[in-house]
C-alpha cells in the first residue's frame, strides 16, 4: 500500500491530498475564489501569494484528516503543469522540498491527466465499486479545458477535440458576469437555468453542422450572449432565469454533438467526464441519455468535490507512476520545472 501526498497549486485552490492506492483519505483544499472575483477571473500574482501564505496549513490539516505522519509518506506528488506559472510554482517548490528532507521520491503530474483519472478514485470504505475500463473517452471540461480524449490505456492518450477559444467554464463564467451574477458562475447559472425556460431566446448553437472538425468555440455564442443581454436591460429576475437557461442550453447542445460524434469515431464502452463542469446536474442528465443510445457507461468522479481542482486526482495519477517507477530521487528533483502549457499525453522532458 502506498501513501502518497499530493499537491496542486495550478489555479485558485490550494490542495493537498493523502491518498492511499486508489483511496482517498483526505482531500483538502482551500478556494481563493472569493479573493478573485472582484476581477471575475483568477489574478495570478495575487493567487500566487496566497498559496505561499496557505500551504502549510492546508498539508498539516490533510495529514491530521487522514490519520498520517510525513514519516507514513511513500512518495510526494506535484503538479507540473498545465496551470497559471506562478501558482504552480509555489507546489513544485514546496514537493523538492518535502522530498528533499524525507528523502522520498517525487512525482510530477499533468494536470489533466489528473482529471481523467479522478473517476478512477475510491471514497474510504470496504465496500467494492466497479470501474470504468480502457480503451475508454474521457471529457474534460472545466474552466481552462474542453477537451475529448481516447485513452488507449493509461498514459497512452489521444487528443481527439479541444476549444480554439474559450473553454466551457470560462464560457459560464462570463456569461454569468454578465448578467450581474457571482465568480465562478457555471454552479450559480446552473440553479437559476432550473428556473428559466430554455427556448425563451434564441441563441446559436455552436460549430452548428461542423462538428467533424472536432472543435470546441465559445466565442460566437459569447458574443450573442452579450449583444442579447444588453439588449435584454434593465434586466429582472425572469430574465435572467431565462437568459441562463438559454446560454446553458446551446453550451451543452454543443458538448452532446461533439461527443455524438466522438462516440460514432471511437466505439468505447464507457465515457469518463470530470473537470469542474462535470458536476453540472444538467449536463450529466444529457450525456447518460446519449451513452445509453450507444451502450456507453458515463463515469464521473464519486463526489462532486472531486470534479473541481483538487490534489486527490493527482494523487491517483502519481500511483500509476509510482508503480511503474516514473519517480525522481530527490537529489534529481532539481530539474523539475513548471510547464504551464504541456499537453496531456505529453510526457515531462525530465521523463
Ligand atoms: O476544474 P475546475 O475547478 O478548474 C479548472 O481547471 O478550470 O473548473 C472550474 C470551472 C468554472 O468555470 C466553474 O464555473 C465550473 O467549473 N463549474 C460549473 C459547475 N461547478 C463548477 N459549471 C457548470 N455547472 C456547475 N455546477
Ligand atoms: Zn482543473
Amino acid at each position: 500500500m502506498t501513501n502518497i501526498l499530493s499537491i496542486d497549486t495550478s489555479c485558485d485552490e490550494t490542495s493537498v491530498a493523502i491518498t492511499n492506492d486508489t483511496v482517498v483519505l483526505s482531500n483538502v483544499l482551500w478556494s481563493q475564489a472569493s479573493l478573485h472575483a472582484k476581477f471575475g477571473g483568477v489574478y495570478p500574482s495575487l493567487a500566487r501569494r496566497a498559496h505561499e501564505e496557505r500551504i502549510d496549513w492546508v498539508i498539516e490539516k490533510s495529514l491530521k484528516k487522514a490519520k498520517r505522519e510525513l514519516q507514513n509518506i511513500d512518495a510526494i506528488a506535484v503538479t507540473a503543469g498545465p496551470g497559471l506559472a506562478i501558482a504552480l510554482e509555489v507546489g513544485i517548490t514546496k514537493a523538492k522540498e518535502l522530498a528533499f528532507k524525507l528523502q522520498k521520491p517525487l512525482i510530477t503530474v499533468n494536470h489533466i491527466e489528473g482529471h481523467l483519472l479522478s473517476v478512477l478514485l475510491k471514497p474510504n470504505s470496504n465496500k467494492k465499486t466497479p470501474s470504468p475500463q480502457f480503451p475508454l473517452l474521457a471529457l474534460i471540461a472545466s474552466g481552462k479545458h474542453t477537451d475529448i480524449i481516447y485513452a488507449r490505456s493509461i498514459r497512452d492518450y489521444e487528443l481527439v477535440a479541444h476549444t480554439v477559444d474559450d473553454a466551457v467554464g470560462e464560457a459560464l463564467d462570463k456569461a454569468a458576469r454578465m448578467l450581474g451574477l457571482g465568480y465562478p458562475g457555471g454552479a450559480i447559472l446552473e440553479e437559476l437555468a432550473k428556473h428559466g425556460d430554455a427556448t425563451s431566446y434564441d441563441l446559436p448553437v455552436p460549430m452548428e453542422g461542423k462538428e467533424e472538425r472536432m472543435e470546441f468555440s465559445y466565442s460566437g455564442l459569447k458574443t450573442a450572449m452579450y449583444k442579447l443581454v444588453e439588449s435584454e436591460k434593465p434586466l429582472d429576475k425572469t430574465k435572467i432565469g431565462n437568459l441562463a437557461a438559454s446560454f446553458q442550453n446551446k453550451a451543452f447542445i454543443h458538448i452532446e454533438r461533439m461527443i455524438n460524434k466522438a462516440l460514432q469515431d471511437y466505439p468505447v464502452r464507457d465515457l469518463a467526464f470530470g473537470g469542474g463542469v462535470s458536476s453540472n446536474t444538467e449536463l450529466r442528465k444529457r450525456l447518460r441519455k446519449l451513452c445509453n443510445k450507444y451502450d456507453v457507461s458515463l463515469w464521473t468522479p464519486y463526489t462532486k468535490a472531486l470534479c473541481t481542482d483538487n490534489a486527490a486526482m493527482i494523487g491517483m495519477v502519481a500511483y500509476y507512476k509510482f508503480k511503474e517507477g516514473i519517480v525522481l530521487q530527490p537529489e534529481e528533483s532539481v530539474v523539475v520545472d513548471r510547464m504551464p502549457r504541456i499537453k496531456v499525453g505529453s510526457p515531462f522532458p525530465w521523463e
